[in-house]
């Protein structure tokens, strides 16, 4: 069934039965020649409802951008972010005012929209002007995407009549980049923040610590950084980043409503920290730097205090650093720890967080340890996982430990797409497009209801993406299907129907510059 037709003046509630397509990862895009889709039926994420109908409203010269009533800084600062998004290079000016009275974009707060939740909102397009309405300013700012993307590709233009009621399904909309195998900047990082937020992304996931590279300074252990971080797959020379620089991108991120999540991966995964000081290692010996791409090899040593001081002051360091909610310990793939250590390690480590203020997270391997109330765990496996790796994860769901679903064959981005991509991996298998988008996280799991599923991330491991062209190609266009997975109700996830939506957003992702794989999965218009 299609989800989105022409509609003037009805209500569309998206209301359509997933097809054989969806549920089997089938492209079949290429039946019919996609009719050109209307601005509504173009969003991406497709939003929970949409009434078009009447006359619209056009951008002139002298259109304004107005907060109230009685706005406070921070819608005023939203407004101006909006401004910025929505003048482009040359478009008009589009000042911020006070006072909602008159013609313009005008933002309004109302913390009594109930139904709206803490990212929802309502956007009235008629001609005296555009209405969008919110309980909070985050839900202005996802607003403000939705009407970037009613515009035209070249700018402020007619946006049609109609009104988008929309609020997300699922409250962690992430993305992963690690940054530890190959380095990258926080330019770098904060572009891919530009790119995201147009789809409505709300978590920045940074895996900040490998056995390849440290990198984030900490005071407290300058070696980490300064050594650790002075190499990276391949040997290239690495780096890392300043507390200034992390502040930066989390500042940055956080204007954007976009949550950074730190991860420093132990007790595995920590070579350059074991290269760094001689101490950490149960021989008292430092290994050499490691550039090469195995797992698994590497420890903590679970036995020495001096190990618990070290995650004291580095978690207490990146807590400070971090106004987000979650301190990603990691805990995957810790082959080199016996695992009656690894669930004492663990113990320590989630009893750190905690005494910092924050939340645990770390991949699934942490449920057949013993998770922390309310640690969240965050699930990578894949069809061809065991049932007795999946068993332990539904019981922690049913115990209460909230899920973030990232499986590996469908959005793990460095999977290559098929066997001619040049950067990625494919141990999980290829992952063309349609495969990538074509599951339901609230039915993904068997056993796990969705209100265990607090959301979705799509992780970009760079084993084998060593620079940002290769990053992008990656990412886009797969990252796309992640944010609508996360945001649209489950009736509107329908292959075919979003990969016509998707087809729309080639000028878009051409006209940010962004290099993306032309999959022949996409009816692409050009
Ligand atoms: C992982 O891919 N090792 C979490």
């Amino acid at each position: 069934m299609r989800v989105l037709r022409r509609a003037l003046g009805t209500l569309l509630v998206l209301g359509a039965v997933s097809c054989t397509a969806a549920q089997t990862g089938d492209a079949r895009a290429g039946d019919d020649p996609p009719a050109a889709l209307t601005p509504f039926e173009r969003l991406l994420p497709a939003p929970l409802s949409v009434r078009a109908g009447g006359p619209g409203y056009s951008f002139g010269p002298g259109t304004v951008i107005r907060t109230g009533p009685g706005a406070g800084p921070e819608v005023r600062r939203v407004g101006e972010l909006l401004a910025g998004q929505l003048r482009g290079p040359d478009g008009p000016a589009l000042p911020v005012v006070a006072g909602v009275r008159g013609d313009g974009i005008r933002l309004r707060v109302d913390g009594a929209e109930d139904g709206l939740g803490d990212e929802g909102y309502r956007l009235v397009s008629a001609p005296g002007g555009i209405d969008i309405v919110a309980r909070t300013p985050a839900g202005l700012f996802r607003g403000g995407q939705t009407l970037r993307q009613l515009l035209p590709v070249s700018g402020p233009g007619t946006v049609p009549g109609g009104t988008v009621t929309d609020r997300p399904r699922f409250a962690y909309r992430g993305a992963m980049v690690d940054i530890a195998r190959h380095f990258f900047t926080v330019e770098q990082v904060k572009r891919y923040v530009d790119q995201l937020v147009p789809y409505k992304v709300n978590t920045l996931h940074v895996h900040l610590t490998d056995d390849q590279g440290w990198r984030l300074a900490i005071d407290s252990w300058p070696r980490l950084a300064q050594y650790g971080g002075a190499g990276e797959v391949g040997g290239g020379p690495g780096g890392h980043w300043t507390k200034e620089e992390y502040r930066e991108l989390v500042a940055y991120a956080g204007e954007r409503y976009v949550d950074v999540v730190p991860e420093i991966d132990m007790p595995g995964h920590t070579n350059a920290a074991l290269a760094s000081y001689a101490e950490l290692n149960c021989d008292g010996k430092a290994p050499p730097r490691y550039t090469g791409v195995k797992v698994g090899f590497s420890s903590l040593c679970v036995a020495k205090e001096r190990t618990y001081a070290f995650v004291d002051e580095v978690l207490g360091e990146l807590a400070e650093l971090t106004p987000g909610r979650h301190l990603h310990i990691g805990g995957d793939e810790a082959h080199a720890t016996p695992a009656a250590d690894y669930a004492a390690f663990m113990d320590r480590a989630q009893q750190v967080v905690g005494r910092y203020g924050k939340t645990v997270m770390a991949w699934h391997q942490l449920a057949g340890a013993r998770p922390a109330p309310g640690a969240v765990l965050q699930y990578w496996g894949h069809d061809r996982t065991s049932a007795a790796d999946r068993a332990e994860v539904v019981a922690a769901a049913k115990a209460g430990h909230p899920l973030i679903l990232s499986p590996a064959d469908r959005v793990y981005l460095d999977m290559k797409y098929e066997a001619a991509t040049g950067p990625g991996l494919s141990w999980a298998g290829y992952v063309p497009v349609a495969r990538s988008y074509s599951w339901d996280p609230g039915a993904y799991l068997a056993g796990v209801p969705e209100s265990a599923v607090l959301g979705v991330e799509a992780p970009l491991w760079t084993e084998n993406v060593a620079t940002r062209a290769e990053w992008e190609l990656m990412a886009f266009p797969r990252v796309l299907g992640l944010a609508e997975l996360g945001w649209s109700p489950a009736a509107a996830l329908d292959w075919t129907a979003y990969s016509r939506r998707l087809a729309a957003q080639g000028p878009r992702m051409e006209a940010q510059g962004i290099g993306f794989h032309r999959s022949p999965d996409v009816p692409w218009t050009r």
